[in-house]
């Protein structure tokens, strides 16, 4: 039985076995196997995905807890072959170039010591650029962590479900799994945009949404979003995920003092070029900001070592370097878009550094598998009316030449 969930195939256990055949039974029945899951993944071009529960193993107890999950499937990370990567919205510019300067100079010695737990001076050059306050901002390992985080700290189904769009970054529901919430997708418009009315007249137990959203790239003006908190239980969490906002849309950060119940997450992942760093924060009332902290000293009092708080700092005072490299991904989305367009392929009308674009009468999945072929990795998700779209990293000129002549031959 072959079943599809998300962009991956599901495999029953006799399907994964086959896969696993000579691979020692240690390995098959460790912990390990979660991640081994993935490299199963890239080798076989996203033919196996996420393994039925019975390989988990016969003479290990596992928890129910664990047999229950459906851990999120990153985009691939390939080591079989050099491609072009516009699967997983990285920057394609380099880090600031004063990361380097600290990177030669910085004493290893001072890796004997714990890092500080409080984050203190990334989160005053944090609280500095966003004009608020140090006590307003949160600061964790990847937006991906504070997600988590928040998702521990403000929902339950007291109120009813957690609301979110039905099309979105799919760790979402996986948090949800994860700590047991039970959540509602509201579909997005016609248009593909996420339907802010629908939001204010649902009951529910809060909101979370990126802006823009992903993996459309479409974004929410500022007016629909205070139009949202607005008419939302001031008692209830509405989260805004602004990991791509640096690329072209109006941020709600300023909108935290007047929204007490507004909690905005954002990432060092994709404008400060910094995603193997892994670093990200939130923004909001000093309330939930105390709240993600009683979180995090729940379960690790140290999760942002101390080169990543020291570089987070250099990259955020460093806004020439940074504004000069998202002026140059805009103007590469926009030409990307016009060529796109002349081509006679579909796209959205992006706010972030990719593009969702599709050609009528291709499959999804084709166009996914015959760029794959030609050496240009994007990300398809086999679901629902975006099947027959992928979601195209914004990368240097160069390689977007290269992907309109490849798009244009499929
Ligand atoms: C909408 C959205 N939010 C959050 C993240 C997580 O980013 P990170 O954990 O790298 O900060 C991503 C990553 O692609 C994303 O697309």
């Amino acid at each position: 039985m072959l079943r599809f969930r998300n962009n991956v195939r599901v495999i029953n256990s006799a399907e994964c076995k086959a896969c696993f055949a000579g691979i020692p039974q240690r390995r098959k029945a460790s912990f390990a196997l979660l991640r081994f899951n993935l490299d199963i993944n890239y080798e076989t071009e996203h033919l196996a995905g996420v393994v039925e529960l019975p390989i988990y193993g016969e003479k290990i107890m596992f928890s129910e807890r664990l047999k229950k999950l459906t851990p999120y499937v990153p985009g691939e990370q390939p080591r079989d072959r050099k491609y072009v990567k516009l699967n997983t919205n990285e920057n394609p510019y380099s880090p600031s170039p004063k990361i380097r300067e600290f990177l030669e100079t910085c004493e290893i010695e001072s890796l004997r010591l714990y890092p500080d737990p409080l984050a203190t001076e990334l989160r005053e050059r944090i609280a500095e650029k966003y004009g608020v306050k140090k006590e307003n901002v949160f600061a964790g390992n990847g937006s991906d962590e504070v997600l988590s985080f928040a998702f521990y700290a403000f929902f339950d189904n007291s109120n009813g479900n957690l609301l979110f769009p039905e099309f979105t970054y799919s760790f979402y529901p996986v948090y949800c799994d994860f700590y047991a919430i039970q959540y509602q997708k509201i579909p997005l418009r016609d248009d593909f945009s996420v339907d802010a009315e629908a939001y204010i007249g649902t009951e529910s137990c809060g909101i979370i949404f990126p802006n823009p959203n992903a993996p459309t790239g479409i974004c929410l003006s500022i007016e629909e979003i205070i139009r949202i908190l607005e008419n939302y239980p001031k008692d209830r969490a509405v989260i805004i995920d602004e990991a791509y906002i640096d690329f072209g849309g109006e941020s709600a950060v300023r909108l935290i003092n007047e929204y007490p119940n507004l909690l905005v997450i954002r990432t060092f992942s994709k404008s400060m070029s910094l995603a193997g760093l892994r670093l990200g924060f939130a923004i909001g009332d000093n309330g939930l900001i105390d709240a993600l902290f009683t979180v995090k000293d729940s379960f690790n009092s140290y999760p942002l070592d101390m080169f990543a708080q020291k570089i987070g700092e250099i990259a955020i005072a460093d806004e020439a370097y940074y504004s000069s490299v998202t002026k140059k991904i805009v103007e590469t989305r926009e030409e990307l878009c016009s060529e796109l367009g002349k081509a006679g392929w579909n796209f959205l009308s992006s706010k972030a550094n990719f593009v969702f674009a599709g050609k009528k009468g291709i499959p999804g999945e084709d166009i996914y598998l015959g760029l794959r072929d030609r050496g240009i990795l994007v990300r398809h998700f086999n679901i629902g009316k975006i099947k027959d779209f992928v979601r195209i990293t914004v990368g240097t000129k160069d390689e977007m030449s290269r992907l309109i002549e490849e798009m244009k031959k499929l």
